[in-house]
């Protein structure tokens, strides 16, 4: 899943992990729990978090590698949130030749910046369960109170205005340039991310079935 920060990118890989019975794989949720956790992960991607810029790549791929790695990936993923640059691309696409499999497609999400500095404003997680809420568009049953597990519900630290605008511009100049890499291996599917949640799911699902 490719896009901006705030897309929607969590919400539809969710969705079609369980619909597509996959794990997962989000490279953002990885580090966010390795803070929780104050492992040594944690303590080494925090800073890189809290500004908003992009962690290391040797660190990112050696971690999301790792991940892939593991039994429950065999038969498919979904990847969120990785790969975020060239580098980290090309090292997905070498990390699965050796593994004789192959991304089959890359879904760029799209929405404008307007509505994404509005969304992730509005944003709250579950810090228990890591269920994600909007006070706008998808509100808890109970205000601050997770529907799952009934934990307090937080902003993500890196969802306040300053932040997700050095995330946009990082987006700009290390992310974007993988529409055009994705673009040229054939792969890449552009969805309209400023719909329903379940229209833009059912238009993924259309677009993996074509
Ligand atoms: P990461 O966690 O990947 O953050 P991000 O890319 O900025 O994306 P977000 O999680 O903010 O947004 P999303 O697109 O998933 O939107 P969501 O579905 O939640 O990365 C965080 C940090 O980790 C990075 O800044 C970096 O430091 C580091 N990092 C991670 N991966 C890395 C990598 N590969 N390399 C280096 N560093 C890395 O939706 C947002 C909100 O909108 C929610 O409230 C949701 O409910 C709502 N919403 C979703 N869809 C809709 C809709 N259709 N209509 C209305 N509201 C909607």
């Amino acid at each position: 899943m490719l896009g901006p920060p705030g897309a929607g990118k969590g919400t539809q890989a969710k969705l079609l992990a369980e619909r597509l019975q996959v794990p997962h794989v989000s490279s953002g949720d990885i580090f966010r729990a390795a803070l929780s956790d104050r492992s040594l992960l944690g303590q080494q991607v925090s800073r890189y978090l809290e500004r908003g810029e992009l962690v290391p790549d040797d660190l990112t791929i050696a971690v999301v590698e790792g991940r892939l790695s593991e039994k429950d990936c065999e038969n498919g993923f979904i990847l969120d949130g990785f790969p975020r640059s060239v580098v980290q691309a090309e090292a997905l696409e070498g990390f699965l030749s050796e593994r004789r499999t192959e991304l089959t497609h890359v879904i760029n999400v799209q929405v404008g910046e307007r509505r994404i500095v509005e969304r992730l404003t509005a944003r709250r997680s579950c810090r228990q369960c890591g269920a994600v809420y909007n006070v706008l568009s998808r509100p808890p049953e109970r205000a601050g109170k997770c529907d799952v597990c009934g934990a307090e519900l937080l902003s993500r630290e890196d969802d306040n205005e300053e932040t997700i605008r050095n995330r946009l511009r990082v987006y700009e100049e290390e992310t974007e340039p993988l529409l055009t890499f994705y673009g040229h291996r054939g792969l890449l599917v552009t969805v309209d991310g400023d719909k329903q949640v379940e229209a833009i799911a059912d238009e993924i699902i259309r677009c993996l079935s074509g």
